[in-house]
């Protein structure tokens, strides 16, 4: 029996805070309970400023607590390419900025005491080709101080037909969303406040900066962070400068024992694996994405993976998805967006336990107005290379095209021959579409399919049951309740 949703939540205590329930004041409103909002909290909260965070839902419970818990500088073999377009100095303060985190990462843990499963342990990128990049990337990390190298394939420890491969040497596998409840323990032991379910939909910038909650409670402070995995509303325009991209995750038990280092391909579709000590000794997470397919479909071709690899009939134990945001030219986005005083952290492209990191400590430097050696890097005023920021937006408005198409998740019939457990885009009689799920109680819940941040049309995801925009990635419950933003409005009734 397979559990939907992801196996770290299900496995960790994450603490639980109160709603707001009446305005504050605070030196610092952070936005976001994730990892970047959390470590950044803990940082300033440590350095003697007064923080509260906010967060729409329960800390840890999004995308950092979601992903493959590897913490490491070897983010698929992204080495050569960043000295190919940025020169030897960003890639390199990238490259050690990097490293830093995995170390810094590994101290907090130890420092706090918290208990998540830390392990270090090498991290392999591979490819089943013999003419990959892959030479040419180990020499460039090497050359940029990491500790990486071209090894033989037989060291990669997987049973495929890998060619080329690169190891990075002492780096980190933990359990997420142990991390981040440790993180936001220790934040409130240091005094900070952290009110849950306590969505902002609104940062007034004006005076002072006010982070206006969906409940009506406000908090007033000097500084805000928007940690929000995407900011929310139209701040900085970093909707149209970021791509969102999904991927899939299962935990599984193999006949065997499961290789003991983390591995990544560059082939396409990507398959992410690492240990997952919770399954014991045959314990493996994995995860990939295919950005053609829909979640089933991908959660298929993960089960097919491990079936083929391994020869066995595969029952996932948990299986979950989650998005990220990347950027057009390879570098994150932290620092104060053009034209407020807010300050931002976006686009790590699912590297975001070290980008996060980093960024953690860009904003705590920004906000404390220190120097930080990385914050040029991934400086948030840039226009970046214009061309691709070009493409960007439009294949961001091909996507919404598509979808206005209604190529997606359209049904045949009417609601009453949504099945319990479906859903779907419905035509009615009048020709207008309705959003429609029937639950496990044969209740049926309607929604108008449209984003309620720009706009876009919206696909049913059968798989998780949810309403996605592909975008800008926000994502709705199947009773229209924000699950992911930009947006922070629900999904109206339809007419
Ligand atoms: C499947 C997958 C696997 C990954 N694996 C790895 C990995 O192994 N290693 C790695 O380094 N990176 C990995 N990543 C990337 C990494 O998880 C992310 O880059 C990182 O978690 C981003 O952290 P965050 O704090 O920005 O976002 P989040 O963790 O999503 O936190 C944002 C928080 O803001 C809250 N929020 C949103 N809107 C509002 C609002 N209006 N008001 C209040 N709160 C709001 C959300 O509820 C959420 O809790 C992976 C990503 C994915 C998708
Ligand atoms: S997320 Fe921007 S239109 Fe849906």
């Amino acid at each position: 029996m397979t559990t939907q949703g992801s196996v770290w939540p299900a496995t960790a205590t994450l603490p639980e805070y109160d709603g707001i329930h009446a305005d504050k004041h605070a030196d610092v409103v952070v936005v976001g309970g994730g990892l970047i909002g959390l470590t950044t909290a803990l940082y300033l909260q440590q350095e003697g400023a007064d923080v509260v965070l906010l967060e729409a839902g329960r800390v840890g419970a999004r995308t950092s607590g979601n992903t493959t818990g590897k913490v490491t500088s070897q983010h698929s073999a992204i080495y050569a390419d960043l000295l190919d377009r940025h020169g030897a100095s960003k890639a390199g303060r990238y490259a050690t900025a990097n490293q830093a985190a995995v170390d810094e990462v590994a101290a907090l843990a130890d420092r706090l005491g918290i208990d998540c499963e830390l392990v270090r342990t090498p991290a392999f990128v591979y490819s089943t080709r013999a003419d990959s990049p892959l030479r040419r990337e180990a020499d460039v990390a090497a050359a940029l101080g990491l500790p990486a190298r071209f090894v033989d394939p037989g060291e990669l420890g997987l049973p495929v037909k890998a060619a080329e491969v690169v190891r990075f040497d002492d780096q980190v596998q933990l359990h997420p969303a142990r991390y981040l409840a440790g993180l936001a323990a220790a934040f409130t032991q240091a005094g900070g406040r952290i009110f849950e379910n306590s969505r902002v939909n609104e940062l007034n910038t004006d005076h002072d900066i006010q982070a206006v909650t969906a409940r009506g409670p406000l908090v007033r402070a000097n500084h805000a962070v928007v940690a929000t995995l995407l900011p929310i509303g139209l701040t900085g325009g970093y909707f149209a400068r970021t791509r969102p991209s999904r991927s899939c995750g299962i935990a599984v038990r193999l006949p065997v024992e499961a290789p003991s280092g983390m591995a990544i391909s560059v082939d396409s579709p990507v398959r992410s694996t690492r240990p997952w000590p919770g399954g014991g000794r045959t314990g493996l997470i994995v995860v990939g994405s295919d950005e053609e397919a829909d979640a089933e479909t991908t959660y298929q071709g993960l089960v097919d993976w491990v079936g083929s690899t391994w020869d066995f009939e595969v029952v996932p134990e948990y299986r979950w998805s989650a998005h990220d945001y990347s950027t057009p030219d390879l570098l994150p986005f932290v620092g104060k967006a053009p034209g407020t005083p807010l300050l931002v952290a976006t686009g790590m492209d699912k590297w975001g336990l070290t980008n996060g990191t980093v960024a953690a400590g860009i904003l705590r430097d920004l906000v404390l107005d220190r120097e930080n050696p990385a914050a040029g890097v991934y400086d948030a005023g840039r226009i970046g290379d214009v061309q691709a920021v070009a493409k960007l937006v439009k294949d961001n408005l091909h996507v919404g095209k598509e979808f206005a198409a209604g190529h997606l998740g359209r049904l045949k019939g009417g609601a009453d021959h949504l099945e319990v457990g479906q859903g779907g885009l419905l035509t009615r009689d009048d020709g207008s579409t309705v959003g429609a799920y029937r639950d496990h109680d044969g209740e049926l819940h309607t929604v108008d399919p449209v984003c309620t941040h720009l706009g876009c049309p919206l696909r049913w995801n059968q798989a998780d049951t949810t309403w996605d925009c592909n975008c800008h990635g926000s994502r709705f419950g199947y009773t229209g309740e924000v699950l992911d933003g930009p947006t922070t409005k629900p999904l109206t009734s339809p007419r």
